[in-house]
């Protein structure tokens, strides 16, 4: 029987030199006049909200008001607070400028505000969502999560020690602007942890239960992107040809996975993000070379196929055929030892400081993870643990 899937991106992308300064059209396409802008610390710090305000003069649209606060992994009470805010200064659209954080929690205010309720947790679940959201603009400034092309939106659950995970078509934001300015500032370790993300993204994308010949040509393109400029990006923060390459490898990453989702090394990584709060990145970084090896014995043929884009010509050809798929893994740890030597980005639970103890809690938060649905091999939670034990030290 021949499969059934969908593919869908409706995100208006603007990328390449000073794109930013095209937001105010595209705000007036959308008919928006008066966004609020959502950002975080880490951002202003970089200087990187200037560029955006600077993007207003002499336009018809103004900034309503700015939230600088968001926290890494914002909140359900967050984004409570921030949909206030929206209200109070009578905003008609939305404009994200940060990493995964802030275009999440950019996307859940949106959901507040034109569902017009006061509490996230009302809104819990798939494609709750009706109508379509208020106008909204994502400019990424961390090459990782790719949220600025996805219909996911994943707010953490204090309270719960969960991170909620919110899907819609209607929470894919209206533009995407990619302009490399956006990402010089990042610091190493963070190009390092967000760009393993993306490179997740990818290699789940490809291996994927839903995964389909759409999603596979971005995740392929994503991963020749990363592993012609994430060590660049890492060493030489400021070369734009490496940071473009990186913003676009993580955009193609996005939208490949937002069609064919992630698998276990994303449920592995919400587990530990959710109860011992290692940043996403960094978690990604650590598992995904031990989730390969997990499902080798399923899609082995597809990381033969992946050490292609994964290592280059050079070591494809050189390796024989039923040594690829492990040869794939290999380059993918090497990546990450690479990425320890270069910034220190942690190589196991243990140098992320998780502790042992929590190992247990953590299987069992994994197997609850909805990506675990669509990995290729099953995991209960005695397998997790395994997983976990041998990610650890
Ligand atoms: N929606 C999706 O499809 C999706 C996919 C994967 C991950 N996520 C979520 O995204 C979040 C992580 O996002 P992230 O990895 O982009 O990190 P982040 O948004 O938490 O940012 C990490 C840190 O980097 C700083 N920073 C960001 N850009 C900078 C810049 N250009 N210069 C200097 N500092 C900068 C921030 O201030 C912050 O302190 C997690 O909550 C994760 O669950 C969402
Ligand atoms: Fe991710």
């Amino acid at each position: 029987m021949l499969p059934l899937y969908e593919f869908f991106c409706p995100v208006k992308i603007v990328a390449g030199n000073k794109a930013a300064d095209n937001l105010t059209y595209e705000l007036s396409r959308l008919g928006a006049k008066r966004p609020l802008v959502i950002t975080d610390k880490g951002v202003v710090g970089a200087g990187l909200l200037q560029t955006v305000v600077d993007a207003f003069a002499d336009a018809e649209a103004s900034i309503g008001a700015v939230y600088e606060d968001t926290p890494p992994d914002s909140s359900n009470q967050v984004v409570n607070t921030v949909a206030q805010l929206y209200r109070h200064n009578k905003c008609d659209s939305i404009v994200a400028v940060g990493g995964g954080s802030v275009m999440d929690t950019a996307k859940a205010v949106n959901m507040l505000v034109t569902e017009e309720v006061d509490d996230l947790l009302t809104l819990m679940g798939a494609e709750v969502l009706k109508k379509p959201l208020k106008p909204m603009v994502a400019i990424p400034t961390t090459a990782g999560t790719g949220s600025e092309v996805t219909y996911v939106a994943v707010i953490a659950n204090p309270e719960r020690q969960i991170k909620m995970p919110f899907t819609s078509c209607h929470l894919f934001p209206d533009v995407a602007i990619i302009d490399p300015r956006m990402t010089l500032t990042m610091p190493p370790k963070i190009t390092a942890a967000t760009g393993m993300d993306a490179l997740t993204h990818a290699v789940e994308a490809y291996t994927c239960m839903q995964k389909n010949p759409m999603s596979d040509a971005y995740a392929w393109s994503a991963i020749n992107l990363i592993r012609e400029n994430l060590v660049t990006a890492v060493k030489k923060g400021k070369n734009e040809k490496a940071r473009f390459g990186m913003a676009l490898g993580s955009l193609l990453a996005g939208i490949a996975f937002s069609n064919s989702m992630v698998g276990c090394v994303h449920s592995l990584a919400h587990a530990t993000g959710g109860i011992c709060h290692v940043p996403h990145g960094v978690a990604n970084a650590i598992f995904l070379p031990f989730g390969m090896e997990y499902n080798l014995g399923k899609v082995g043929r597809l990381y033969a196929e992946l050490l292609l884009p994964l290592a280059g010509v050079e070591i494809y050809a050189a390796t024989p055929e039923d040594k690829r798929a492990k040869r794939a893994v290999q380059a993918v740890r090497d990546m990450t030892r690479e990425m320890s030597t270069l910034c220190g980005l942690p190589n196991t639970l243990k140098e992320a400081g998780v502790p042992k103890g929590k190992l247990e809690e953590i299987a069992g938060a994994v197997i609850n993870d909805g990506s675990l649905t669509f990995n290729p091999t099953e995991m209960d939670k005695a397998e997790a643990l395994k997983v976990l034990e041998a990610a650890y030290e």
